[in-house]
């Protein structure tokens, strides 16, 4: 994969983040989701790859952009492309904590096209890699991380979306005696959020959208961290869409491998409201807006964090809603 391609990945997010973050706290989500779907859209027109969309807006009948199948560049570098243009629709409507413009690009073949419906998650830093096992009790990882991070089980923090289906999690991970931050959306960034200690947060649980798990295992693929998965159909249909789209056993974990195979992924996330690791978008005086981006390529490691200041009204495509 072109490393010159990671600045040109950073310009997409950066410009669904801006666009996105002109609707917070206006309590229009879609309005949002949409602004920075047609905003990296348009960036992605002028990036050289021959991009397919395997994660997506939804099928080709459900989104005017970025559906799933779509092709993406101008060039010949074949890749899978993953995009959340908007990871936390409602976040931005409510002006809250840790939304952020997401996508990830890996050879093509190697993204797995993930159905969408719900799958079981734990995410973990590069400290406990290899440690884990989403099929053990969930004292069991704890206790594993707490030993692999050099903390006590008390010190140990577990992100997990603050939803009712999560209640026996969110009780077993408090008798256990660890610490638990729960998050109204995102669990993108608290999976991230993982791999990175200044953030607070050790291992996320807890069950959110299957695509959004690629991204945050291609994200922890560039961390060294892990990120293990388990589908959960909800009905027949869902059972049956998870066969046709080549996964044939639905309930068997899905490894770092199955959801991001080889090491040549790459991720990027512009924050779009404030986060534990990224801060979201300024607009400020003279047409100015301030992003910042973490970018990371999985061949080398690198991860950078980019903090860039734009100036609007010369890059008219940043502002496009
Ligand atoms: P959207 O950006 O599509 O609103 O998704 C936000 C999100 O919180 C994801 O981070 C998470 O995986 C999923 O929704 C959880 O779904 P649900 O809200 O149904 O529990």
């Amino acid at each position: 994969m072109d490393r010159e391609l990671t600045m040109e990945l950073a310009r997409v997010t950066e410009a669904a983040a801006i666009a996105a973050a002109k609707w917070m706290g206006l309590g229009k989500k879609n309005e949002a989701d949409n602004a920075a779907t047609t905003a990296m859209r348009a960036v992605f027109d002028t990036i050289e790859i021959d991009g397919t969309v395997v994660i997506g807006e939804g099928e080709m009948d459900e989104a005017p952009m970025l559906y799933i199948g779509e092709k993406l560049g101008s060039g010949k570098m074949e890749v899978d492309v993953a995009v959340d243009p908007l990871e936390g629709t409602n976040i931005v409507a409510k002006g809250l904590w840790n939304a952020m413009a997401v996508l990830a690009v890996a050879p093509r073949g190697s993204l797995l096209h993930a159905p969408d419906m719900y799958m079981d998650k734990l995410a973990v830093g590069p400290a406990a890699k290899g440690l884990v096992d989403i099929e053990a009790p969930i004292e069991h990882n704890l206790r594993v991380v707490a030993h692999a991070t050099g903390k006590r089980v008390e010190d140990v923090v577990a992100v997990i979306l603050d939803r009712s289906r999560h209640s026996e999690i969110i009780e077993r991970v408090r008798n256990a005696g660890a610490r638990i931050k729960l998050i109204t959306d995102g669990d993108v960034a608290g999976a991230v959020n993982t791999a990175f200690p200044e953030t607070g947060v050790d291992i996320l649980f807890g069950s959110g959208g299957a695509p959004e798990g690629v991204l945050a295992a291609a994200a922890l693929k560039c961390m060294g961290g892990e990120f293990q998965g388990r589908l959960l159909p909800q009905s027949d249909e869902e059972y049956k869409r998870c066969v046709s789209m080549g996964i044939e056993d639905p309930s068997r974990v899905l490894r770092m491998d199955d959801l991001v195979r080889g090491d040549k992924a790459i991720f990027a996330a512009t924050g779009v409201t404030d986060g534990e690791l990224l801060r979201g978008v300024r607009f400020l005086a003279g047409d100015v807006a301030t992003t910042h981006t973490l970018i990371m390529r999985s061949s080398t490691g690198t991860v950078r964090l980019i903090e860039a200041r734009h100036k609007l009204q010369k890059k008219p495509h940043l502002v496009m809603i």
